[in-house]
């Protein structure tokens, strides 16, 4: 099973990536699975429902959140009606929509997604650790579902990695989201899970994580707010992680994607 995931896509630059490059992706490597972080699609901050079905309609199975996932309001919505659009498992009980779906493509095969957000430097939400446990409970690998792949949105490098191992052996990829700049330690784990720190974001790297620079710096340096945050508009980098998995639902091999804008380019060889 062919499986991308792409990283959080950065307002209009990152969602042009996403449009051009899915349904050649798809098509040139045969993809069973192509999964993405969405969070800030729109200018930045969280998703719409017609930026969500742009998404599916080219050939995105599913689309997860982070931080973000409500900044636009309606989302708690649209986020009810919508099974392929997944926020952090880890909110409070009674929150909208769905921390994990299992998505089923043409040939029948059945990928579980999860999205998890990290409690280190960012807004404590409840325990990912145990709400992980609970989700892998529910929906077992190989039995309820064919693939696992968990999106780890958050900040500390320690957190995703402690989560990764936490999960290997019944997952397919654990990949980290959040902090915008790609790791280069992609491997698979002992117990058969593919593993990235984070993936990246899909966006204008000619920018402060995504955001065009000077509002950032004004914050920086005067420590006070003069306006809003921008996404960059110069062409994206698409920035994912490629993952060939076996028929128990472990990777096989892992290798990043990296195309177009600013950051050097990356494909996998073993789907050449
Ligand atoms: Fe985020």
């Amino acid at each position: 099973m062919r499986l991308l995931f792409i990283g959080d896509v950065v307002g209009r630059s990152g969602r042009a990536a996403i449009t051009q490059q899915v349904p050649l992706l798809r098509e040139r490597w045969s993809l069973d699975f192509v999964v993405v972080n969405g969070e800030n699609a729109a200018g930045g901050f969280g998703v719409t429902e017609p930026i969500l079905e742009e998404f599916l309609a080219v050939g995105v199975d599913a689309v997860t959140l982070g931080n973000h996932a409500f900044d636009q309001r309606e989302a708690l919505m649209f986020i009810e009606r919508q099974p392929r659009l997944i926020r952090p498992a880890n909110y409070p009980a009674g929150t909208p929509g769905r921390g994990s779906s299992i998505v089923e493509n043409a040939r029948g095969a059945r990928l579980l997604v999860i999205n998890l957000l990290g409690r280190i430097f960012m807004d404590a939400l409840d325990d990912p650790f145990a709400t992980l446990e609970r989700e892998l409970a529910a929906s077992p690998l190989g039995r309820t579902c064919d693939a696992v792949v968990i999106d780890v949105h958050a900040e500390a490098t320690s957190e995703k990695s402690a989560l990764a191992l936490f999960a290997d052996g019944r997952a397919s990829l654990v990949v980290g989201t959040h902090t915008h700049v790609p790791s280069a330690d992609h491997r698979i784990l002992a117990g058969g899970a593919g593993f990235i720190t984070d993936v990246g974001m899909t966006g204008d790297y000619n920018s402060v994580i995504g955001m065009e620079k000077d509002e950032p710096l004004r914050r920086f340096t005067r420590r006070i707010a003069s306006g809003r945050f921008e996404p960059a508009l110069g062409p994206a980098t698409l920035c994912g992680v490629a993952v060939e998995i076996g028929p128990e639902g472990l990777a096989r091999a892992i290798a990043p994607v990296r195309i177009g804008g600013l950051l050097s380019a990356a494909q996998p060889d073993f789907w050449a």
